[in-house]
């Protein structure tokens, strides 16, 4: 999705739009561009393409003289990527220079209405509205003139500007999508995301729904949507830059993949004081626990999947209905709900619009939520009841690893904790899980010291076209997030289906060749799963087996094994989610794909 970075200060702004860009590439873009005020002149430079491109353009940002400036990386919705639509948008008259991310639902109705006023445009963007209305409504004052282009617009923006009649200014403005301030000394940045300025700085303040920002190298003053001033606390990231490098790894996704043993213990440990539970300041007694009749579980994508695994341990150890659902279905689905649900969104970046709409409506319906989010005082961070962080540390490969795996040891922890205060589960099985959950990091070490056999595997399933991921129970929610990173990266069609069901129609697809992983990870169901392997190679189809060790005899029945350590047939997807995150990066290293920034999408969807 689109980036935003913008800075006011006394250092080279071009140089440094481009290093803020450059740390905003994970999100997924297709064109890029800054514009930087040197006193009255504004120059702007925008390519399509990569970064690199821009840089080329600006010379290293050489070429681009001035202290004040904002950049953007686009993901085109509206207008095919071309130098053109790229961002900064600049106004007919040249004053005004605009960044923005988020989609302007009413832009066609007032470009016509600004065409028909002389205003001409240059894009095919929605965004470009912005500035011309900026021009269009400009009284001298900015801070009443951006009031009343907000009150215009319909859809969701975050919003930087910049103007020739206020040389060492920065404009910010926000709603329903992402704007931090970040505070610097004798600077001041504005940002779609901690990871633009973080190099300069960790203290920032969250800018609300509907407020603006102006910002001048020494002050930053915040106002409310009716333009009163107002104070705001910031908050400090304690998040490491070095985190958001690569660190001598080839991609972000493996480095984050090597990760997970510190994001587990980090989301797990602090929360385990002896034998007890202790969630943050979450609302969960024995007396809510006991109020709850059905759990809604809501998220996008990965998020999606691992609230999948947390519907099979939560329904099978407190004995409470849970629905999982597509936060992009939900929201359109006039959902039951009331008091008597608890809803639990899950989102690694916390801004997802379609997970921040399911939020909003489950609130609005009378339901209590509960937020399982990686950043920190994200939209879904702040508006849920309450927030269970995964202290995942910044994730910046498209394809989520550690989000997902730690979100699943969130869920956990949340299903346990129900468990315990529902007397649903004996203390002995009770004691049996948390010590499970405690030993995950350790075993994901153990797995990622030996990655020799899913290498192997990797390189000879690399080429084929169509790939299905089977399994039974909490494997097959396991193999939905299997399925979906080899495609995400590999390209290659990945289909996930539970294992029984592969007899319905399915199996019809299987022909000599066809490659299936079958995931054999639970002891209870491991007969009925070998019955489905073998329906598979008598069709002529290859199977790569997961299994834990204690399945090893599997073996005997496929063309290939990955092991996973022993562990609790509950908690198993955690470790199967290592070996199909490797499988899928080592096919799409063989590939030659481009692993960490995928065609097509984008790391945070800030857009319905
Ligand atoms: C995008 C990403 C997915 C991610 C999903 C939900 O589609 O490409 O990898 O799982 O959004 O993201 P969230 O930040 O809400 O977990």
């Amino acid at each position: 999705m689109c980036g935003i970075i913008g800075y006011t200060g006394g250092r080279p702004a071009a140089t440094l739009l481009i290093d803020g860009l450059k740390r905003l590439e994970y999100r997924g873009y297709d064109s890029s561009g800054i514009a930087v005020l040197d006193g009255e002149k504004l120059t702007t430079v925008k390519t399509v393409g990569k970064i690199a491109e821009l840089d080329k353009k600006a010379n290293g940002g050489k070429d681009v003289i001035g202290t004040v400036g904002i950049g953007h990386t686009r993901w085109a919705t509206h207008g095919v990527p071309s130098d053109i639509n790229s961002h900064p948008h600049v106004s007919a008259n040249g004053r005004f220079a605009v960044v923005h991310n988020g989609i302007i639902e009413n832009y066609a109705e007032l470009k016509s209405e600004l065409i028909a006023k002389g205003i001409p445009f240059a894009s095919d963007t929605d965004s470009e509205v912005i500035a011309q209305l900026v021009q269009y409504l400009y009284d001298g004052d900015m801070l009443t003139t951006l009031r009343e282009v907000c009150a215009r617009l319909v859809g969701s923006y975050a919003v930087g500007l910049i103007s020739t009649d206020d040389c060492g200014t920065l404009y910010a403005t926000r709603k329903d999508n992402p704007l931090v301030v970040g505070l610097g000394r004798n600077e001041n940045f504005i940002a779609s995301d901690f990871a633009a300025a973080l190099e300069h700085t960790h203290d920032f303040v969250q800018l609300g729904d509907g407020e603006i920002a102006r910002l001048t190298p020494s002050s930053v003053t915040f106002y409310s949507s009716n333009g009163v001033r107002i104070e705001k606390t910031p908050f400090r990231v304690d998040w490491d830059i070095s985190q958001a490098e690569k660190g001598g790894y080839p991609h972000f996704m493996l480095k984050e993949i090597y990760e997970q043993p510190k994001a587990l213990t980090d989301t797990v440990r602090p929360r385990v004081k002896g034998s007890s539970i202790v969630l943050d300041k979450i609302a969960l007694d024995t007396r809510n626990a006991n109020l709850i009749e059905k759990i809604d579980i809501i998220g996008c994508g990965s998020a999606y999947h691992a609230g999948i695994v947390g519907k099979y341990f939560i329904e099978k150890n407190c004995r409470i209905r849970v629905n999982c659902e597509l936060a992009s279905e939900y929201i359109y689905s006039n959902p039951i709900t009331d008091s008597r649900t608890l809803t639990i969104i899950i989102s690694q970046s916390g801004e997802t619009a379609d997970t921040l709409a399911a939020l909003r409506l489950a609130k609005k319906l009378g339901s209590h939520t509960i937020a399982i989010v990686n950043v920190v005082e994200s939209a879904i961070a702040r508006e849920a009841d309450d927030v269970l962080y995964t202290h995942a540390g910044p994730e910046i490969a498209v394809a989520t690893t550690k989000g997902y795996t730690t979100q699943v040891a969130a869920l956990y922890l949340v299903g346990l904790k129900i468990a315990k205060l529902k007397h649903t589960l004996s203390d002995a099985r009770y004691a049996e899980l948390l010590d499970g959950i405690l030993a995950l990091p350790q075993q994901v070490r153990a797995q990622l010291d030996d990655v020799a056999g899913i290498k192997k595997y990797a390189k000879r399933f690399a080429q084929h076209k169509c790939v299905f991921f089977i399994g039974r129970g909490t494997d097959y929610a396991a193999s939905l997030e299997g399925a979906l990173k080899l495609k995400e990266i590999s390209y290659i069609h990945a289909e996930a289906y539970a294992a029984g069901e592969l007899k319905h129609g399915t199996i019809s697809l299987i022909e000599e060749g066809t490659v299936t992983l079958a995931l054999a990870t639970q002891r209870a169901l491991f007969y009925k799963m070998l019955s489905n392997i073998k329906a598979v190679q008598s069709r002529k189809g290859t199977v790569l087996a997961v299994a834990s060790a204690a399945n090893s005899e599997v073996s005997e029945f496929t063309d290939g094994m990955l092991v996973i350590p022993d562990c609790d047939d509950d908690l198993s997807p955690v470790l199967s989610a290592v070996v199909l995150q490797l499988f899928a990066y080592y096919v799409a290293a063989e590939r030659g794909c481009d692993i960490d920034k995928p065609r097509n999408l984008a790391k945070s969807v800030t857009v319905e």
